[in-house]
């Protein structure tokens, strides 16, 4: 696939890059280039539920190229009114509720267009090529090619974009959605087949979570506040706590979620990515390369998963209210015998001389009792405390908590002791928090919003890069697979608990309390 510009053709087919050439491509030919986006699998749930509502947001903020244009690519028959139809469904107004935004949706629909294709079909892909080009007017061609698709037929579409649609004179770039692979063995085999077509550079790998406001703000936290980064190693931290948690199972994905698992689709990937941007040394610059290289070193400093710091789970069914939720297995495309996790817990440990000793915790589960994404990090005890006994609450119990709340309803707040306003002396714990709702008046934009952006800047800071992913899937692998082999039984928790029991008894083993 040809990359961006100047064009050098090296020997093995693939494309050269300097580091320039973003710049080149994107914004020196500002007005003169166009950039098509190409939704691989346009009829799909993800399209319609993030992809085409994250563009027109970025349509709405005035944050895409003069030129654009977006093309749904996909096999079900569709023209492109009944495209715009689809995508127009999908479309809310939810970065200015004031204003009616029907002429802004009525404009980014024209820019919307649809050719039907198999996905291993260098014709089809040819056709796709042929509207690009008449819709790029002889301008610098760049295509942005969004694999919304089933993973097994990741490699037929490259194959295709690459032979028969990717740019002739600009830059063409290939957005890949996650599972990247099930294990060290398919991921590699994954990056492989990509890199047939594909050189590293043009493939941007998204975890979401990477691109939510709170996760971005990690960096800002620790390395623009004099307060944290002191404070931020073994010396004063006890434990971090990594959880995930949803209030509905996984129904409708039953099929695609059986051959995962938790583990796989949470922990692996979005839970070990804020644990690398928490736990990183300072990076050189805000380079992409430069934070990713830190975070390659956090993933190579750490051991592989040990089954004995790892608790599963499953959820059963569970009677509430006279309401029935069904249990994992209930679902028809779930196996009745499945030992598949959909809860999981674990503790991590990165042998550093930052963090040696400090538990890591993660905990993610589908149809508990809540649903939230939180970093927490639970400081040590203060030393010869004066207030340790007598003034009302328990000290051994009331450390420094700081909680990062990535979703829903985004905070950032520490938990203090403080005193009782009052002529006595009592103490109670009270919050300094930043509530993102409360300060900050903007809509928070979704995840995808800023990737994408992303992905049509060239900026790759937020993209998993294929070291690694080989370093993340290399801690997890030998866990998975013991799991697997042992057939190990998970530990059953009704629909909408806590989750299982064993979860704490492993917090409790590593002296941890759950937040
Ligand atoms: P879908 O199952 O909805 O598939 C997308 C499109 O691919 C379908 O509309 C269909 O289009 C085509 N397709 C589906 N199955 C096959 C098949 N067996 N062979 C050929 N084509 C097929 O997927 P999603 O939209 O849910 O997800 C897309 C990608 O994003 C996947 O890799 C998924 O793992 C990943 N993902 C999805 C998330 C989500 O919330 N949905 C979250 C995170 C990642 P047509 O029949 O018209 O060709
Ligand atoms: C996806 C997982 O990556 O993330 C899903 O495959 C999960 O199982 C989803 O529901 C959670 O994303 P968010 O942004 O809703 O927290």
């Amino acid at each position: 696939i040809a990359n961006e510009t100047p064009l050098k053709k090296m020997k093995d087919g693939l494309l050269s890059i300097t580091s320039s050439e973003d710049a080149a491509g994107f914004d020196i030919n500002k007005g003169e280039s166009t950039v098509s986006i190409i939704v691989v699998g346009a009829s799909g749930d993800l399209a319609k539920k993030k992809i085409f509502p994250a563009l027109f947001a970025l349509f709405y903020e005035d944050c895409l190229p003069k030129h654009f244009t977006v093309f749904g690519y996909a096999r079900s028959k569709m023209t492109d009114p009944e495209l715009r139809n689809m995508v127009s469904k999908t479309l809310t107004c939810r970065i200015d509720k004031r204003e009616n935004c029907g002429e802004k949706m009525d404009q980014f629909l024209k820019r919307c267009f649809y050719n039907s294709g198999q996905y291993d079909s260098e014709e089809n892909f040819a056709e796709l090529a042929k509207k690009l080009k008449e819709h790029e007017g002889g301008r610098v061609s760049n295509r942005l090619f969004y694999l919304s698709i089933p993973p097994n037929i990741f490699i037929d579409a490259v194959r295709c974009a690459s032979s028969s649609a990717s740019s002739a004179n600009g830059w063409t770039r290939v957005i890949v959605e996650k599972p990247f692979g099930r294990d060290s063995e398919s991921s590699a085999a994954l990056t492989r087949g990509l890199k047939q077509y594909l050189v590293e550079d043009q493939i941007f790998r998204i975890d979401h979570y990477l691109g939510k406001e709170l996760v971005e703000n990690l960096s800002v936290l620790r390395f623009a506040n004099l307060i944290f980064e002191p404070l931020w190693s073994r010396q004063y931290i006890r434990n971090v706590q990594f959880i995930f948690s949803e209030d509905f199972g996984t129904e409708g994905r039953g099929g695609y979620f059986d051959h995962y698992g938790i583990i796989r689709d949470i922990m692996q990937n979005h839970l070990l990515q804020m644990l690398t941007l928490f736990a990183m040394e300072t990076p050189v610059s805000l380079d992409a390369e430069d934070i990713r290289n830190e975070k390659v070193k956090v993933l190579r400093s750490m051991k592989p998963l040990q089954l004995g710091n790892v608790v599963v789970g499953q959820y059963k069914s569970h009677n509430k209210g006279g309401v029935t939720y069904s249990a994992y297995t209930d679902d028809k495309t779930v196996p009745k015998n499945s030992l598949t996790p959909t809860f999981a817990a674990a503790a991590l440990f990165i042998d550093n001389a930052r963090w040696d000793g400090v538990p890591f915790l993660m905990k993610a589960g589908k149809a508990l009792h809540t649903k939230r994404a939180e970093i927490r990090v639970q400081f040590r005890d203060v030393p010869g405390n004066l207030y340790k006994r007598g003034f009302g609450m328990d000290l051994d119990r009331s450390t420094n908590e700081l909680v990062i709340r990535v979703q829903p309803d985004e905070a950032i707040y520490l938990k203090i002791n403080n005193k009782v306003p009052g002529l006595g002396m009592r103490l109670d714990r009270s919050n300094l928090n930043l509530h993102y709702a409360a300060r900050y008046s903007k809509e928070i934009p979704d995840a995808y919003e800023r990737l994408l952006l992303d992905a049509i800047e060239g900026e790759r800071r937020l993209f998993i890069r294929s070291d690694e992913l080989d370093a993340a899937w290399e801690l997890f692998t030998p866990l998975l697979k013991e799991l697997e082999e042992k057939k190990i039984i998970p530990e059953y928790y009704p629909y909408g608990s806590r989750g299982p029991v064993g979860a704490h008894y492993l917090a409790a083993k590593h002296n941890v309390q759950w937040g």
